[in-house]
């Protein structure tokens, strides 16, 4: 226990192995570490180097072993296929040693890749575990997500098994995926050898011959698998995430520090206690699910839920309250759009009396910006603290946040309160030099991360290093903007680069650029980043034709929405695009794409001295009017 927060991150910066080997009694290991942070290799910083454990032994065997047996592990919520099942920790640890069998005798081995394209279903997390229990590196890949960008990932991680499903389920209805896999295999130069796919009885998928195998009939007669134990440093997972081209990064995760620091962060963030129920309302697909849904609850011992639903719709604004009541949720951890969309719905939320929702302790909001508005209408409603906290795919937990485990900090509207212990926040300017309080400049995080945090990117270290932490010598850029108050509280202002967050889904403009510029017809483009009420931020495209274009504008503006959705995916969500005759560029050529922002989001902006022609600059505001913008 810590005194106060200052306590705690002060004796995290100060004494860094001290603060994490005590957390790190909390695992189970087969073998201690050797060293708590190995810097010999840095800026590749190695935590628990020596250690050697599992992950799905801490997160089943150990709880069974220990009498948790018989608790829920998994509550699987799913309103659109109108099912709740709870499956026990017991039961969890029987079905994922057996699929741990079926990819055994797969050949699937320590180190090996397996991706997994996979709805909110409790296979999803079975598929998870069973990887880190034979040792093998699972990707997930979210099930929005186009069968280009599976290929992308697919040919990345070289995958041995690539597990599936025969449908997702979204509110219009199923949404079958085995078509999605099988032209991502086509696509792919990677092919893999096997695919194991659970056949949901909403849709049933047609098997490849040779290569595909029923995920039920697989599991017969095949031996449950034990934990093989690895490295506290071998990776557990891959995540791709986007980055500011169309090729997504693939984040690294190891095994020893992740689950040290997501064991603590659920003492000592979320304020829960082993068998409480825990409710990340996400997809497995993102960093919130892998860290949230699966991995911290049930290494902690808690019952964590898995909803295939969304926040309305399914059927009404109440579907959250509904399952808070119904499970006894004690914490629920949501993205900011979520909420946005109930408060749309249901204004003066009503919905929320009909349920008995006294269980909910906390609200922890992620994802992207809490704006005040948000943020008032649900602490206002719910009368608990909400906790907004700032995190990104590459750290796998809270960078900054109001520890409720530690102290409940005053809350500050627009601020994710203050940095988490282990990360030594700093906002710097261009030269890397701090800057002062109150000013706006970049977020660095000063080396080394702590336990948890990416290590490298898969097979990619130079990339790591040139991506991370070349343009700030001693620090990891954040890649976000904001600043510091008088009281060291953070305030995010959002991407210094391409990466927007539409509905709480990273996604990288320049990848959507890459696919508009294939067009036949596109001469030149730019897609931005423009405020929603909704969704927080949604992308906007700006097409310039190409002389003596084929196509009639209105014809290349649908191309191109249809475009971006087959390869990148529904999620992305470019629905906006207009004709332009040019884009706005300085004098050496760049596109001024943070002034088009400002433009069509209405807000004040100079001029930059260094553009070409002012008046292109008129163009694009009378073409953002013409779309409705600024809304
Ligand atoms: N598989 C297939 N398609 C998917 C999908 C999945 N897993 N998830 C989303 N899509 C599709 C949707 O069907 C939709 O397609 P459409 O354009 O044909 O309608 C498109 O992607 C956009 O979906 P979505 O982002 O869900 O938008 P929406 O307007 O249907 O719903 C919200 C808006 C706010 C309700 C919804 O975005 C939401 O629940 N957001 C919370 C996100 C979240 O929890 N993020 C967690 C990160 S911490
Ligand atoms: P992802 O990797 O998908 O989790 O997205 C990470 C990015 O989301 C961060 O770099 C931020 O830009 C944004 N983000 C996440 N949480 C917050 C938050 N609490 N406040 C503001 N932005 C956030």
């Amino acid at each position: 226990m810590y005194k106060s927060y200052e306590e705690a991150y002060r004796r995290s910066l100060e004494d860094r192995e001290g603060f994490w080997s005590i957390a790190g009694g909390a695992i189970q290991w087969e073998k201690k570490w050797d060293k708590v942070l190995d810097d010999s290799r840095a800026p590749f910083y190695q935590w628990f180097a020596g250690g050697r454990m599992n992950t799905c032994y801490n997160a089943l065997d150990f709880h069974v072993e220990k009498g948790r047996g018989d608790q829920a592990a998994i509550i699987y919520d799913s309103p659109v296929t109108g099912t709740i099942r709870k499956i026990t920790y017991k039961e969890l640890l029987d079905e994922v040693s057996r699929f741990a069998g079926v990819l055994k005798s797969l050949g699937v081995d320590k180190g090996d890749r397996v991706i997994i394209y996979m709805p909110m279903i409790p296979e999803a997390a079975i598929s998870m575990l069973a990887c880190a229990r034979i040792g093998a590196i699972h990707s997930l890949v979210f099930g929005g997500f186009a069968p280009n960008e599976l290929a992308v990932r697919i040919d990345d991680a070289k995958p041995k098994v690539i597990l599936s499903a025969s449908c997702g389920i979204e509110p219009k209805g199923p949404i079958p995926y085995k078509p999605l896999l099988d032209r991502a295999i086509d696509l792919s130069k990677h092919k893999p050898e096997k695919c194991v796919i659970f056949q949901r009885p909403q849709v049933k998928a047609a098997l490849v011959p040779g290569r595909d195998l029923d995920w039920t009939e697989a599991l017969g007669g095949v031996s449950p698998a034990p934990c093989v134990t690895v490295e506290a440093t071998d990776p557990l997972y891959i995540l791709y995430t986007s980055g500011t081209t169309g090729i997504p990064k693939g984040v690294v995760r190891d095994n020893g520090g992740h689950a040290v620091a997501l064991k603590w962060s659920m003492q000592y963030i979320y304020g829960v206690e082993p068998g409480d129920v825990y409710w990340a309302a996400s997809d497995v697909g993102w960093v919130v699910g892998h860290s949230y849904i699966i991995y911290a609850p049930l290494l902690y011992g808690c019952t964590t839920i898995m909803y295939e639903g969304k926040p309305v719709g399914t059927p009404d604004p109440g579907a959250f309250w509904r399952v808070i009541s119904e499970h006894k949720v004690k914490v629920l951890f949501t993205a900011p759009t979520a909420f946005r969309a109930i408060k749309k719905e249901d204004p003066t939320g009503s919905f929320v009396k009909k349920y008995d929702i006294s269980s909910l302790k906390y609200l922890f909001l992620a994802g992207e910006r809490l704006d005040p508005d948000t943020y008032h209408w649900a602490s206002d409603l719910l009368a608990i603290p909400v906790v907004d906290h700032w995190w990104q795919t590459e750290t796998g937990w809270a960078i900054a946040a109001n520890c409720m485990g530690i102290e409940e900090l005053p809350i500050k509207a627009g601020s994710p309160t203050k940095p988490a212990p282990g990360y030594d926040v700093r906002i710097i300017d261009e030269g890397a030099k701090e800057v002062a309080d109150g000013r706006e400049g970049v977020i660095g995080i000063r080396l080394p991360l702590p336990p948890g945090c990416l290590p490298t990117l898969w097979q990619k270290d130079s990339a790591f290093v040139s991506s991370y932490l070349s343009d700030y010598p001693g620090y990891y850029a954040t890649g976000d903007g904001g600043y510091k108050d008088e009281d060291g509280y953070i305030y995010i202002m959002g991407r210094v680069d391409d990466i927007i967050n539409v509905a709480g889904h990273r996604l990288s403009t320049g990848g959507m650029e890459e696919v508009v510029a294939r067009h036949p017809d596109v001469a030149e483009c730019a897609v931005i980043g423009v405020e929603d009420k909704l969704k927080g931020q949604v992308p906007v495209g700006f097409v310039v034709l190409k002389a003596g274009a084929l196509k009639s504008r209105d014809d290349v503006q649908k191309e191109v929405v249809a475009m971006v959705r087959n390869d990148i995916g529904a999620l992305a969500c470019l629905k906006d695009v207009t004709v332009v005759a040019r884009l706005p560029k300085t004098r050496s050529g760049k596109i001024l794409r943070a002034t088009m922002r400002k433009l069509a989001d209405g807000m004040e902006f100079k001029v930059p001295s260094t553009i070409e022609d002012p008046v292109v600059l008129e163009e694009i505001g009378a073409a953002l009017k013409e779309i409705g913008y600024p809304r």
